[in-house]
């Protein structure tokens, strides 16, 4: 038994490859084209480990993955592979549309000629997970429920409109072609190997480097918070029990504004890395908001609970500290990943190198 595991060496997908091997010895055919997003070193730990196969290729490659297909033979699919930050995809939404929906396109026809073709209880038992966000459902108000599966798609960005097309073509392929497909939308995630692109990476190390903590707008916006193995342990869950057909919102019950969040970290920065010029709060900046920001984002995980038993393991507090320490203690990583390009993202961005 083989699973394929499409964008694996990126923050979430590297962490279910890990989490995965650490708990199980079924291969994993990792297929990542290596954007400015993947990062093999975030699987140093698995050098020379057969379990592990990596492919670097591009999920709109047909051919390529008609042949992975055939020469695996895996028995599930697990799609991460994406275009995943809100802000590239205001600055530059092609990429999005080509990965997020072609990609998908193309991973589910290769898929679904695969899986027509295999018999008995490898094609009863085969799973094509989809990895997607909660971003799809578009923005909270204040008095709003949480989140359930059956909200109405409102996407808002590029990004989260990618993603909710790309959830429409899995469902579709079920309902039109039978496929065992299955969908996870989760909150936002964060832990070790988070691209310091991202809220939580980039406070921890624009702090450390004695760089503006950039808030957009006025910073209470709202998002749900899920550490990343709770996360992983979700989609495991879903690929063991969940329901064909079916859609699992994931979430940490963690609603938190912004602001709150960046105060957190700079409390346990001062608590673990002071700095000699005092707390780390002197460094908070407003800036101009997102166009287009999503007010609230809020996820009820009660069907995932109850069917399958899922609970994250982590709360903000524990979860948080330990990403602090990761960073503290993965310095070189950072220091490795701020590459030439991500320095010009951040230029275009917030006008800082
Ligand atoms: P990421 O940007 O860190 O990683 C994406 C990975 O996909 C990278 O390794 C990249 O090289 C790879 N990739 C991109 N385009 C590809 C292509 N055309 N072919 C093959 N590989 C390609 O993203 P992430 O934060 O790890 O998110 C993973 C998935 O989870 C995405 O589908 C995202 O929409 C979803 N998600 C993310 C969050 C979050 O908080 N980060 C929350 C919910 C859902
Ligand atoms: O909700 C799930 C989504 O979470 C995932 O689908 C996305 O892939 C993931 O990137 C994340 O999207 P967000 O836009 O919520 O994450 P980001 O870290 O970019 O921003 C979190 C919040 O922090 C958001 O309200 C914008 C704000 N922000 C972000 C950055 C980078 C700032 O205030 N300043 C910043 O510099």
């Amino acid at each position: 038994m083989t699973i394929l595991v499409t964008g694996g060496a990126g923050f979430i997908g590297s962490n279910f490859v890990l989490d995965w091997l650490r708990g199980s010895d079924e291969p994993v055919v990792n297929l990542d084209k290596l954007t400015y997003a993947g990062n093999l070193a975030n699987l140093d730990s698995l050098k020379g480990d057969v379990r592990h196969i990596f492919v670097q290729g591009d999920i709109c490659d047909r051919d390529l993955i008609d042949s992975l297909l055939a020469t695996h033979k895996p028995r599930a699919i697990v799609h991460f592979a994406a275009e995943s930050h809100v802000d590239r995809s205001i600055h530059g939404p092609g990429e999005f549309m080509r990965t997020n929906i072609d990609g998908t396109f193309t991973l589910l026809e290769a898929a679904r000629a695969y899986w027509s073709a295999l018999e008995g209880d490898a094609k009863t038992g085969f799973r094509f997970h989809h990895v997607s966000t909660d971003e799809v459902y578009g923005s909270l108000k204040a008095e709003d429920p949480p989140f359930t599966e059956t909200n109405p798609y409102e996407p808002n960005s590029p990004y989260s409109a990618s993603k909710a097309a790309s959830d429409h073509l899995v469902r579709a392929w079920h309902h039109t072609y039978g496929m065992p497909v299955t969908t996870s939308n989760c909150s936002n995630n964060y832990g070790p190997f988070h691209f310091p692109e991202k809220l939580i990476p980039l406070m921890i190390s624009n702090a450390l480097a004695g760089k503006p903590l950039p808030i957009y707008g006025d910073g209470q916006q709202i998002r749900d918070w899920l550490y990343v193995t709770d996360h992983c342990s979700a989609i495991r869950a879903v690929l063991a029990g969940g329901r064909v057909g079916e859609v699992y919102n994931v979430g940490g019950w963690n609603e938190m504004p912004n602001i709150q969040i960046v105060k957190t970290i700079i409390a346990l920065l001062d608590e673990l890395a002071p700095s000699s010029e005092g707390s780390y709060a002197r460094l908070i900046t407003y800036v101009k908001d997102r166009p287009g920001h999503d007010r609230r984002y809020a996820i009820d995980a009660r069907k995932i609970e109850r069917e399958l038993g899922w609970r994250p393991a982590e709360t903000f507090e524990t979860g948080i500290r330990k990403t602090v320490e990761w960073y503290l203690a993965n310095a070189a990583w950072v220091a490795n990943v701020q590459s030439g390009a991500y320095r010009e993202w951040l230029g275009k961005q917030y006008g800082q190198a």
